[in-house]
């Protein structure tokens, strides 16, 4: 049977506010796109063509407008609600007619992690494994679901956020699992959280003595829950893939130094910017510098001011600023500026004004 994959992009929608009060978190832009188009983007690179999405009734139709049928990727999609946000392994469970008896693998919408995931695929099915789960150190196990190892790397328990946590291995949100993973969930209770956690449906097969293999992630991984942990996955998306490429209008009193990418309709006027950058469509930079690592949406205005390291949504302006750093800015938001100068550090959600 050909593998196939399922996306998690369902949920609450309201774990990342005030960013995401109105909206999927698996939609926040990293270097101006989806994070789960490049959930997408692997996968397709990993040869997975039949593509299923866990989706919620509230963000749905977001998740939907945004991905489409799967033609940019020459993917097959295929939508799948779930009614409530009842945990992961309940998504799988909600997602068995699609899944059929096929291996596939899980990747959870609002991960990004550093490198494709070709070996683990190949290696899975080579090695006739029930379960492979991506491991990585982290600082804050308590966050996340976490496994404890041998010294020889075999698995020994995996426990979903606790208080005290074995090691400081967390459970990347990407999974692959064979069919044997249905028969697991059929067996487990709702958590102390209430949901029905695939960590429990995993050290399940273990205890069933089915095989399951860890691989320690060698690249970055980020769970893009927080303004700093945005920042640095647009920082690191920009440093590692952006790319140089101009679609808009840029005058002669204009500099663009380095890796900058200019959407299409934008202009950019009197501006210094220095890459890595992105910019999208009809975006207007005027009198203005922006310094690197900064993602700026579309129909965006940036006028007589300064802005560095930061992400920027669409529909938004900053106007007289006189620096603007490390800053998160939703949709719609209006920065301008009325008295005073000094440089600023911000979170501000969707429809946001700030006067400054
Ligand atoms: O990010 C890695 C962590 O993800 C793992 O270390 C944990 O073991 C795993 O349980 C998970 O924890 P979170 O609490 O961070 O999961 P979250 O509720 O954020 O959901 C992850 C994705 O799955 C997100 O895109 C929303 C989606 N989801 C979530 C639930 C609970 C669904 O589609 N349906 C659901 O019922």
């Amino acid at each position: 049977m050909p593998m196939k994959a399922l996306i998690l992009s369902g949920g609450k929608g309201t774990r990342l506010r005030p960013l995401t009060y109105s909206g999927a978190k698996q939609l926040v832009p990293v270097a101006n796109r989806p994070i789960l188009f490049y959930c997408i983007d692997n996968l397709v690179s990993a040869g997975i063509k039949e593509i299923g999405i866990i989706i919620s009734p509230e963000t749905g139709e977001e998740i939907r407008a945004a991905v489409g049928n799967g033609k940019l990727w020459n993917a097959k999609i295929t939508y799948i609600l779930q009614d409530q946000p009842a945990g992961l392994a309940h998504a799988v469970k909600v997602a068995r007619p699609f899944l059929k008896a096929s291996p596939f693998v899980m990747y959870l919408g609002d991960n990004l992690i550093g490198r494709d995931i070709r070996q683990f695929v190949s290696d899975f099915t080579k090695k006739h494994s029930d379960a492979l789960i991506l491991l990585k150190e982290v600082d804050n196990p308590r966050q996340f679901g976490v496994a404890e190892v041998t010294r020889g790397g075999s698995i020994v328990r995996l426990i979903e956020k606790p208080e005290n946590p074995p090691s400081n291995l967390a459970l990347v949100g990407v999974y692959i699992f064979s069919p044997r993973i249905h028969k697991a969930i059929d067996r487990i209770q709702p958590s102390k959280r209430g949901e029905l956690e695939i960590t429990d449906a995993i050290q399940e097969l273990i205890l069933m003595g089915h095989k399951v293999k860890s691989f320690v992630l060698d690249s970055w991984w980020l769970d893009t829950g927080k303004k700093d942990d945005l920042l640095t996955a647009n920082a690191i998306v920009l440093d590692e893939w952006g790319k140089k490429e101009i679609g808009g209008t840029v005058d002669k009193a204009s500099k663009l130094l380095g890796r900058v990418k200019v959407g299409k309709n934008s202009v950019i006027k009197a501006s210094t910017i220095r890459g890595p950058v992105v910019i999208g469509e009809n975006t207007i930079i005027d009198h203005s510098f922006v310094g690197p690592h900064t993602s700026i949406g579309d129909d965006v205005r940036i006028i007589n001011s300064s802005v560095e390291h930061s992400v920027i949504m669409n529909g938004s302006e900053v106007i007289d600023i006189e620096r603007l750093e490390e800053s998160l800015i939703g949709r719609r938001v209006r920065i301008f500026r009325n008295s005073g100068h000094k440089a600023l550090r911000l979170m501000l959600g969707d429809d946001s004004v700030m006067e400054v």
